[in-house]
């Protein structure tokens, strides 16, 4: 199957990075979101992050800047934007009723060749198949943000992932110039469950007052040569990402990834991170 057009459901930081992203790499996409404001918020961001990133350092014209944005076609008609597509990935909120149903509904409706993925960060594909006929042809492909710029991509394989699908799936994210693992379906896969734990036992550390909140961070990115520290990324994230993950991943794993209790309290006070300008630091 020759793959030109694909589809992005989600205009949002994710969506809107796939988008550019497949559009640099000759894909037309058609994105789509539920109103036209975001649609057009998202193509001026890629607009802008095109010329910021690529044409101001030479390593793009000005006009292929523009070919790549006229790539991209939005929309808010998810039925008209699936026509003729051969790829469609799915990158609204992390949350599984809503993707469950978005992905049935694309089974439902899209020609039985086109392959259908989720940019889920943690959820089981397996169960976010579940309500679809043809199973299948559903998989996890997990984009990194900024996903022009991430060099990985997680290929997540349901417990009904035919191996067709992840080839396709496989091929199409090498083409995207990405490293690619494969993970048996499983909650958090390999990055989010590693990052998860990592984060929550630094607020643990936190909790018990063993370090402060710069030490900790210091610490992990000169020990380890990583570019920023756990209290800083889940302020970055946003803690209240993290707390679903953890309350997700315990609910599925077990208590060993039960959410730290500061992290609950931050929450609960609206201490988010960089989202509510208040966070393990203040922005
Ligand atoms: N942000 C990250 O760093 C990151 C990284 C990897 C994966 N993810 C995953 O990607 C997905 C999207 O995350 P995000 O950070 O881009 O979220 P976001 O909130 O920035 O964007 C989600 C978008 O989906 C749209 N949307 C919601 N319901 C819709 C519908 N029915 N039809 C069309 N559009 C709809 C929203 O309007 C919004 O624009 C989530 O599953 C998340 O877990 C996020």
């Amino acid at each position: 199957m020759e793959i030109k057009n694909i589809c992005v459901i989600g205009a949002g930081v994710m969506g809107s990075g796939i988008a550019q992203l497949a559009a640099t790499h000759g894909y037309h996409v058609n994105l789509v979101d539920i109103n036209e404001e975001i649609l057009k918020k998202a193509k001026a961001s890629i607009d802008k992050n095109l010329n910021r990133f690529f044409v101001a350092k030479d390593k793009m014209s000005d006009e292929e800047a523009k070919k790549i944005l006229s790539r991209i076609h939005l929309s808010t008609n998810r039925d008209e934007a699936i026509k003729d597509v051969q790829i469609v990935i799915e990158a609204v909120f992390e949350d599984m009723a809503l993707k469950q149903q978005i992905l049935s509904d694309l089974d439902e409706k899209c020609d039985k060749e086109v392959l259908l993925a989720s940019n889920t960060s943690s959820l089981s594909i397996t169960d976010m198949a579940l309500k679809a006929k043809n199973q299948e042809r559903i998989v996890g492909i997990h984009f990194f943000n900024p996903a022009p710029v991430m060099k990985l991509i997680e290929l997540i394989k349901s417990k009904n992932t035919s191996e067709k699908t992840l080839k396709i799936a496989k091929d199409f994210s090498e083409g995207l110039n990405k490293t690619v693992v494969t993970v048996n379906d499983s909650p958090g896969f390999i990055t989010t469950r590693l990052i998860y734990v990592l984060c929550n036992e630094a607020i643990n550390m936190k909790q018990e007052g063993i370090a402060s909140t710069e030490d900790i961070d210091t610490a992990v990115k000169l020990a380890f040569n990583f570019p920023m520290g756990p209290l800083e990324l889940s302020d970055l994230v946003g803690n209240d990402i993290y707390l679903h993950i953890g309350e997700y991943l315990t609910e599925k794993l077990g208590q060993n990834y039960q959410p730290s209790q500061l992290l609950n309290k931050m929450v609960k006070d609206k201490y988010i991170g960089r989202k509510t300008k208040k966070g393990f630091y203040n922005y």
